[in-house]
């Protein structure tokens, strides 16, 4: 596309006039080109604009130790979202924003190829399955999906902010990472597993 340096970093954009404005930065995937996983968000919140990496406030946090309970480390994984630039007053991105970032998605998920695309909340999950989920009744389930004549599996899992708010939803998000991790590939990529 146009506006992506490589198939994974995103230059420049001017397509969604309130994000050019909310903005302070475009952020792109981080990880691995070649991540066996690949974990998609909704949006960059306050942390992720100020710090131009998907994941890095609380639910970075959350994501992160997850990841390491199942003997994954972030190094390991490739994180990105569904649009690039921070929504204003952290609002959900409008079906038009979303469409507009969503070739930049799509050139990211052919690139990395990934075993499994992990979505973590329900609208990455919606906007990926093209359906709608009921998130936490469907986190962990796996569902193939196309792009462009080459299918990927997508991974349910609920938001990591979700465990913040309801201690119930621990469980559900820790046994749909030990599922991503399952499909992870022990010869390429270092894991915590085993010390
Ligand atoms: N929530 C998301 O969906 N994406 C981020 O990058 C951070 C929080």
């Amino acid at each position: 596309m146009d506006d992506l340096d490589d198939d994974l970093t995103v230059a420049s954009c001017t397509r969604c006039p309130d994000l050019v404005e909310s903005r302070s930065r475009i952020v792109s995937g981080v990880g691995p080109a070649e991540a066996d996983l690949l974990f998609v968000g909704e949006a960059p919140g306050a942390n992720e604009d100020e710090q131009g990496e998907p994941f890095v406030g609380r639910s970075g946090d959350v994501l992160d130790d997850g990841l390491r309970d199942v003997g994954l480390a972030r190094a390991d994984v490739r994180i990105t979202n569904c649009v690039r630039c921070r929504p204003p007053d952290n609002r959900d991105p409008t079906s038009e924003e979303l469409a507009n970032c969503r070739g930049y998605l799509d050139a990211e998920i052919a690139a990395v190829d990934p075993e499994v695309i992990v979505t973590l909340g329900k609208v990455p999950g919606e906007h990926l399955l093209d359906r709608s989920l009921a998130v936490t009744q469907e986190a962990g389930t796996v569902e193939e999906i196309a792009i462009d004549g080459t299918n990927y599996r997508v991974l349910v899992c609920v938001h990591p902010a979700a465990t913040l708010y309801d201690r119930s939803q621990r469980d559900t998000f820790a046994s749909a990472l030990q599922k991503a991790a399952e499909f992870a590939d022990d010869g390429g990529q270092s894991r915590l597993g085993d010390y």
